[in-house]
């Protein structure tokens, strides 16, 4: 800790000055989760707080998508990246242009967008969902067959819950495709008694071989109800770290992946984001207000 004690009081002293709030994402290293954000959560759950912030300034201790989306809800405030190659292969995997052609070939079919995708894919898209709500929002559609992208995974697992008809794309995670059905088995080989938890954006024989699957928010809340005596959550290595110290009673096994998008923030470029006001999030008026109602379709639900 006293390596990183320096950062963490000068950024709680800019954040003071400058009337700023950091939101970190369950995947920021321990020392930015427990050290010096405000709100910390799953996608959802920034998307949320976002909306209800009163500081002038917000971090975003995320990937790109993330900290556009809070610009989005929050036109009028500065939102800061601390470093701009912070992005997703799954934000990465599509474009407008693959809507426009979804739409072409399943006419009427609406569109539902993973906020793991650009501004410019959100403004074509008819409502956004993240992995703690896409079921129940494909349901509230009240449509019986969707498009859902880019994560063809998350897809397949939606819907492999629900009745509706789910046409997919071809995206995937870097860090959750990463994870097989055999290192599911040999886990449970390995360490006997295991709770094998896993996010949906791993592949479905992965998510069929687990005990649940869930967002990072679900999988923290399951660990903090069930309590298992065991367990390892199938998914980016930061997030077992920062469950791990509020349950020291807990064994976390930790094979993990890391997202090297999510590694592009640390202490130090938060610290250099507060000093010098960068990297200020724009977002295209052309499509502002598009990629802003579909976030807020999500929130209303
Ligand atoms: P959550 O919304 O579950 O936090 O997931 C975001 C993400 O990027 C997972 O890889
Ligand atoms: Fe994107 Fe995967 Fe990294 Fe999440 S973990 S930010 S989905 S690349």
């Amino acid at each position: 800790w006293a390596v990183f004690e320096e950062d963490v009081e000068a950024i709680l002293d800019l954040k003071r000055r400058r009337n700023a709030v950091v939101l970190a994402h369950n995947y920021q290293t321990p020392e930015i989760f427990h050290g010096v954000a405000d709100i910390v959560g799953d996608s959802l759950l920034l998307a949320r707080e976002a909306t209800k912030v009163d500081a002038e300034v917000i971090v975003l201790a995320g990937v790109h998508f993330m900290a556009e989306t809070a610009k989005l809800l929050n036109p009028d405030k500065t939102v800061l990246i601390p470093d701009l190659e912070a992005g997703c292969s799954l934000a990465e995997s599509i474009t407008a242009d693959d809507i426009r052609l979804m739409r072409a070939r399943h006419p009427g079919v609406p569109v539902v967008a993973y906020v793991n995708t650009s501004v410019a894919v959100k403004a074509e898209s008819d409502i956004c969902c993240t992995s703690g709500n896409a079921r129940a929002l494909v349901e509230s559609l009240g449509v019986d067959h969707v498009i859902m992208l880019p994560d063809e995974y998350l897809a397949l697992n939606i819907a492999a819950q629900t009745k509706v008809r789910i046409t997919a794309w071809k995206g995937h995670c870097e860090v959750h495709e990463r994870f097989s059905a055999d290192d599911v088995r040999t886990l449970r080989d390995n360490h006997p008694g295991v709770t094998v938890l896993a996010h949906p954006e791993c592949p479905p024989e992965v998510v069929a071989e687990a005990d649940f699957a869930g967002s990072t928010a679900a999988m923290a809340d399951y660990v903090g109800a069930k309590r298992p005596a065991r367990v390892v959550l199938l998914t980016e290595c930061s997030m077992s770290d920062n469950v791990a110290v509020l349950y020291p009673d807990i064994e976390f096994v930790r094979p993990c992946n890391l997202c090297p998008h999510m590694k592009r923030i640390t202490l130090k470029n938060i610290r250099h984001a507060l000093e010098t006001n960068t990297h200020v999030v724009t977002i295209d008026p052309a499509m502002a207000d598009r990629a802003r109602r579909s976030v807020e379709r999500m929130l209303a639900l």
